[in-house]
């Protein structure tokens, strides 16, 4: 008996200890204070300082925002990047030919002479975080709430300024829980930075959009780069006289191998979550925004992917555009379909429930649930206006390029300043020529039919643009067809309708042309209709919501004092830490913690496009040919997966050891936890990683570029 309680008393420790969730993406100034005993607990054998500190080299200098979408690592002393396959995705697209086709064939430099630069990209470092809550917050006492972001971009401006005053650094400032703080992030920023490798997509995409968002996951996501710099290690344009960068630090290769319950962290810059969002907020979204969404990119894929079959070089000129398009298409039908799995609406109202409790003692929180169910119901009715011009008119490419003039017309008919003027005609041609580089009339055109259509339909008449009836007295049954055939005169006729004319225009550009213009005319009659219209709407919900907010988070820690409190993402430096572990995903089904390269053989399809292997993998797979990159078992390790809290923006991030050790690299989150940037939920909520090991056999024995593998530091078990 009583080595039954002993037991008992064991298996409740240890469920206790995993139940405990790793959520959090936690500030790493703060850890010290904050997490790093229970850090410690769960494996870290590091100091705090050797995580973060502004003196001494700590891990912090190896981690790189890269491009402002994603996250790498420095694993070399030579300024060696590590990111995925899908944040290198453009420019290994856009580096691409017909007769030179890295995108399908992959490329691996045999040395840093036939490194690919490519202009435009850059990374950044971060220097040093602070706290700079007491130089803001005082400052806006008093100040209205509408009045409020004009009021901050002043201070950012401000405290960016004395920051980075005879510096070549670069800073930002993030507004942390809602804005109940501020801190202020110190970068390095570099703009040489050249394409070192990447697999084939076959192996880099393998699984593609079916597999994405999901695990089992069995893809190769990653790419490489370098960074160079000026002579003296400092920033430098593009320069044949730049050499590569020496970091303050890069992370080891950990060669040990991984099991479940293993310490894992991640650092990077995890992009955007909404943890504190209302149920009001979520309901609007599963019922009308996300479906919405949803609908008017599937759109845009289907005409995009009928050209992208036709022809291998308009497919490698679409197929950055279709990735990302298709990600969050893809992304929002998960979100929804986990919203209402996981009961998130409901468990939100249980926590308001709790706050409202909460407000009848504590008067000063007495409004916020109220002024919040005031702001939604005003909203509502109006909520679509805002998807539809961002996801619908704005999605059609032609329309884009339109509205980029719009600052130009207007500061032209108002008469504004020359050097005004000048300024906003250089943004719209400059944004045009990045436009019509993947520009498909008659896929534009078909887009653009579908999408009025659907406007017809979803938005009620009363907030149509006047401009409408004119579509509506096209020629037509349907309201397709007269979508359709007003769709085919205005490409015919516009400027916007092909490459060649928009060129033309550039060289010669008028504002009176862009105002006779048929795809200029619908353009501004949309824009003009949300902006004169809508976005008084939008403005005021924003502005209603954003006190409540505030003080509903501020409250939620008063509620809560025992919890620790951690902000949302919004693309600045952070650390999430767990562990490696499975999970099950649905009743008697359980899922292994890692994937192996038996796992790619079995999806293998020849007739598929998403799920081809180059047919070097399939020949090292049929004889084993693994080198020390394999397991014990002797099986290839592909991906496997731990319970860190990331979002998109932490793509590419490292996973590192409880050594420091870089163990794989972050580039998905699972199907079951779609609703992740939401709400945390500890059972399903995984990050999907790709194991160093099969990156390292990847360079080694499918690209042959073991020069790239010793320039790395590997750590082998003792
Ligand atoms: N879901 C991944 C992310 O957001 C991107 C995967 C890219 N692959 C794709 N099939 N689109 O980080």
């Amino acid at each position: 008996m009583k080595k039954l309680i002993a037991y008992l008393l064991v298996i409740s420790m240890f469920a206790g200890n995993f139940a405990k969730a790793d959520e959090g993406m936690w500030i790493p100034s703060l850890l010290k204070n904050y997490n790093y005993e229970q850090m410690k607990a769960k494996g870290l054998k590091l100091t705090a300082e050797q995580l973060y500190d502004v003196n001494h080299n700590s891990l912090k200098d190896a981690i790189v925002w890269f491009n402002g979408g994603c996250t790498g690592e420095i694993i070399s002393g030579e300024g060696l990047v590590l990111t995925n396959h899908h944040c290198g995705y453009d420019a290994i697209a856009s580096l691409s030919t017909k007769e030179d086709n890295i995108l399908d064939n992959g490329f691996w430099a045999k040395n840093k002479g036939e490194e690919r630069a490519k202009p435009g990209m850059w990374v950044s470092i971060v220097q040093r975080i602070e706290d700079v809550s007491d130089r803001i917050i005082p400052m806006l006492a008093g100040v209205e709430e509408k009045n409020r972001p004009d009021s901050l971009q002043k201070l950012y401006k401000k405290i960016i300024a004395e920051t980075t005053k005879g510096t070549h650094y670069e800073a930002q400032v993030r507004e942390m829980f809602k804005g109940n703080a501020y801190y202020l992030f110190v970068f390095e920023k570099f703009t040489d930075i050249r394409l070192v490798g990447t697999p084939p997509q076959s192996v880099g995409k393998f699984g593609g959009d079916p597999d994405n968002w999901m695990w089992p996951r069995h893809t190769g996501d990653f790419s490489m780069f370098r960074i160079y710099a000026s002579k003296d290690n400092k920033p430098a344009a593009y320069s044949t006289n730049n050499i590569p960068y020496k970091p303050k630090h890069h992370l080891p290769v950990s060669m040990k191998g991984i099991k479940p319950g293993d310490y894992a962290m991640i650092m990077g810059f995890p992009g955007r979550t909404n943890r504190y969002e209302f149920s009001q907020g979520i309901e609007l979204a599963v019922e009308k925004v996300n479906p919405t969404i949803v609908k008017l990119r599937a759109i845009r894929l289907q005409a995009w992917k009928e050209v992208m079959d036709k022809s291998v070089s308009d497919r490698l000129l679409l197929s950055a555009d279709y990735a990302s398009v298709a990600n969050y298409w893809k992304y929002f039908i998960g979100q929804t379909e986990q919203l209402k799995r996981l009961k998130v609406v409901e468990y939100k109202k249980d926590l308001e429930l709790d706050f409202y409790k909460f407000a009848l003692q504590n008067k000063d929180y007495a409004n916020v649930l109220p002024n919040i169910e005031k702001a939604y119901n005003a909203y509502k009715p109006y909520a679509l206006q805002r998807t539809y011009l961002s996801e619908g008119i704005l999605g059609v490419t032609a329309n884009a390029a339109a509205s980029s003039f719009y600052p130009y017309v207007k500061a032209s008919k108002e008469n504004k300043d020359k050097d005004q003027i000048e300024k906003a005609l250089k943004a719209a041609i400059a944004s045009t020529e990045d436009a019509y580089g993947s520009f498909f009339a008659s896929a534009d055109e078909k887009i653009l039919a579908q999408i009025l259509e659907q406007y017809y339909n979803d938005i009620p008449e009363d907030q149509h643009p006047s401009f409408m009836n004119k579509i509506m007295r096209s020629k037509g049954k349907t309201t397709l067809e007269k979508c359709q055939n007003f769709a085919q005169k205005l490409y015919s006729k516009s400027i916007f309708g092909s490459k060649e004319k928009m060129a033309d225009f550039c060289k010669n550009p008028s504002y009176k042309k862009l105002s006779a213009d048929p795809c200029y005319e619908m353009v501004e009659a949309f824009y003009d209709n949300y902006l004169n219209n809508y976005k008084p709407k939008v403005d005021a919900f924003v502005a209603a919501i954003a006190p409540e907010s505030r003080a509903y988070v501020k409250g939620l820690q008063l509620l809560y004092p025992n919890k620790t409190f951690y902000p949302d993402a919004n693309s600045s430096l952070r650390l999430t830490y767990g562990t490696v572990q499975g999970y099950d995903p649905k009743d008697a089904i359980h899922y292994d913690y890692y994937t192996t390269l038996d796992g790619v053989i079995e999806k293998y399809d020849p007739t598929n496009f998403e799920f081809q292997v180059p047919q070097k993998l399939l020949t090292l797979h049929k004889f084993k040919d693994y080198g020390d990159y394999k397991m014990d078992n002797g099986q290839m390790p592909v991906a496997f997966i731990t319970n860190n809290d990331i979002t998109g923006g932490n793509s590419g991030s490292p996973v590192i050891d409880g050594e420091g050790n870089l163990i794989g690299l972050a580039f998905d989150g699972n199907w079951e936890a779609m609703s992740g940037d939401i709400v945390f939920d500890e059972k399903f909520k995984r990050t999907i990683n790709v194991d160093i090991r099969y990156v390292l056999f990847l360079i080694d024995k499918l690209g042959e570029a073991k020069h790239i593998v010793d320039e790395m530091t590997l750590v082998r078990s003792k």
